[in-house]
């Protein structure tokens, strides 16, 4: 039970966290340093309110957040513990990676794409983006920007990174930590040719993103396919690996939503994949590609955020917030030498990133362009998928089981028996309508089970793309 827990922390009126989720991270925090332990019992929310001098209904939705993501535990009639089966901390200090896309482009063929789960580009704000390029242009000092800039992006841009990673996804990089690429498939890239030499082995998820497996391989690696089930990466499987005496340098995981199943990795198999990390010495490349667009009360915190984590390589992208012409991603790395390493590796193809672009995108974050695209597109995101759930649940209900994601761009349908996909494909193909093939994201035999995006196709589309899956399954 709890003692003697004193609840220490400054509520910032002023800050971009909401309190509610302030509260929520100090309470993790407490957890992370053993000043809270697991089992232990919460003061009720009203104490909690009285000593933090707030309204009970943000402390109760702090514990929400927390019960949700699995910190906590609400027991009947007992009050909030926190969760007991979370592994134990171990206290470390944070000290300073096949050739088959998914990215389909629709051909003649086809009117009607489920593509991986782009975003919708008619509400892209490109009206927007056009006048930040206009106004960089007619800037006096234009000059100054025609010429070289730093590799490692322009440095108030990645000020601007930076700040969204530290305050909304809970990480502690500076922009020394940060390099700027043209896309996360860049990011990947680099990061594989950093770390993997011939007859290195990096262990992926499965069934998992195929361009990240090419990057791997590109740079010598062997890969290592590791299950998904309900609860995301199977970490028995990985323990099975580390165990078999292979030279392990990294795991390649999505984490927050799985690419393509989209399911979240729970709490206490990310504690132990950190754990596992920490003691074998590999590097979690985590993918973070639609971080953006969730419909519950946040996202969860990525693995690298965690400051135990002593190797971490994270990847993010602007590709499903702008749109995915835009080339724009990031790494960050608490490894000094990766970050300088990606740098001189870069030079060899790319001087530098398109900082014009940069610049012109700063423009959007600046004038908060981009958080007022980001709020207005998860609302039309969600009724998206709204729409897209009702028809699942009206033509697919006996044909397959799916669950309803809690962001991102995608569902993940399992047909309820074993199906020949090619024969699908080709009776959608007939009628102008094209998907994503499970063997595009199969490691060995095909999975039985499809990835149906909704975020770039209209009511319509999704009707008539629904009714004709279901009628050739
Ligand atoms: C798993 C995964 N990673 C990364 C990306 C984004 O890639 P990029 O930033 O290169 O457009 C995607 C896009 O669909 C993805 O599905």
């Amino acid at each position: 039970m709890l003692r003697d827990w004193k609840f220490e922390i400054q509520l910032d009126e002023k800050s971009d966290k909401a309190i509610y989720l302030q509260i929520a991270d100090a309470i993790i925090k407490d957890i992370h340093s053993g000043r809270l332990k697991p089992g232990d019992a919460l003061p009720g929310s009203r104490n909690l309110a009285q000593l933090l001098k707030v309204n009970r209904n943000t402390v109760v939705e702090a514990l929400n957040v927390l019960i949700i993501e699995g910190w906590l535990i609400p027991k009947e009639r007992q009050g909030t513990f926190i969760a007991d089966t979370l592994p134990d901390f171990k206290e470390v200090k944070a000290s300073n990676p096949i050739n088959v896309s998914t990215k389909n482009t629709i051909n003649k063929h086809y009117h009607l794409q489920f593509d991986d789960g782009s975003p919708d580009s008619k509400i892209a704000p490109i009206t927007e983006l056009a006048r930040a390029y206009r106004q960089i242009f007619n800037q006096k000092a234009r000059w100054q920007m025609m010429g070289y800039s730093n590799e490692l992006g322009d440095f108030e841009f990645r000020k601007s990174i930076v700040q969204m990673l530290n305050h909304q996804r809970g990480m502690q990089v500076n922009e020394q930590n940060i390099y700027i690429t043209r896309g996360s498939q860049m990011a990947m890239y680099l990061t594989a040719q950093y770390l993997f030499t011939k007859n290195d082995y990096v262990i992926i998820e499965n069934p998992g993103y195929k361009p990240a497996w090419s990057a791997f391989e590109s740079a010598g690696a062997k890969l290592l396919p590791a299950n998904v089930d309900k609860d995301g990466l199977v970490i028995d499987e990985v323990i099975y690996y580390l165990k078999s005496g292979k030279k392990i340098k990294a795991i390649y995981v999505t984490p927050h939503r799985q690419y393509p199943t989209t399911v979240t990795l729970s709490l206490k198999r990310r504690l132990e994949l950190i754990q596992l990390s920490n003691e074998y010495g590999f590097t979690i490349i985590e993918d973070d590609y639609d971080n953006e667009f969730h419909f519950g009360y946040r996202p969860v915190l990525p693995l690298s955020s965690f400051t135990e984590l002593k190797n971490y390589v994270y990847i993010g992208t602007m590709s499903k917030v702008v749109a995915p012409a835009l080339r724009i991603g990031y790494l960050a790395s608490n490894d000094d030498a990766l970050i300088e390493k990606v740098g001189s590796l870069r030079k060899i193809i790319d001087v530098q990133g398109d900082s014009i672009m940069e610049q012109a995108v700063l423009q959007l974050i600046k004038d908060g362009i981009i958080k007022r695209h980001i709020k207005k597109a998860t609302n039309h995101y969600k009724a998206k998928r709204d729409f897209m759930a009702a028809l699942l649940n009206e033509h697919m209900n006996n044909k397959a089981t799916y669950t309803i994601p809690e962001g991102g761009l995608a569902f993940w349908v399992v047909p309820n028996e074993q199906i020949d996909w090619s024969l699908v494909s080709k009776k959608l193909k007939d009628k102008g309508i094209k998907i994503i093939m499970p063997d595009s994201f199969s490691f060995g035999k095909t999975i039985n089970g499809i990835r149906l995006s909704y975020g770039s196709l209209s009511e319509k589309e999704l009707e008539e793309g629904i009714i004709a899956l279901a009628e050739a399954l």
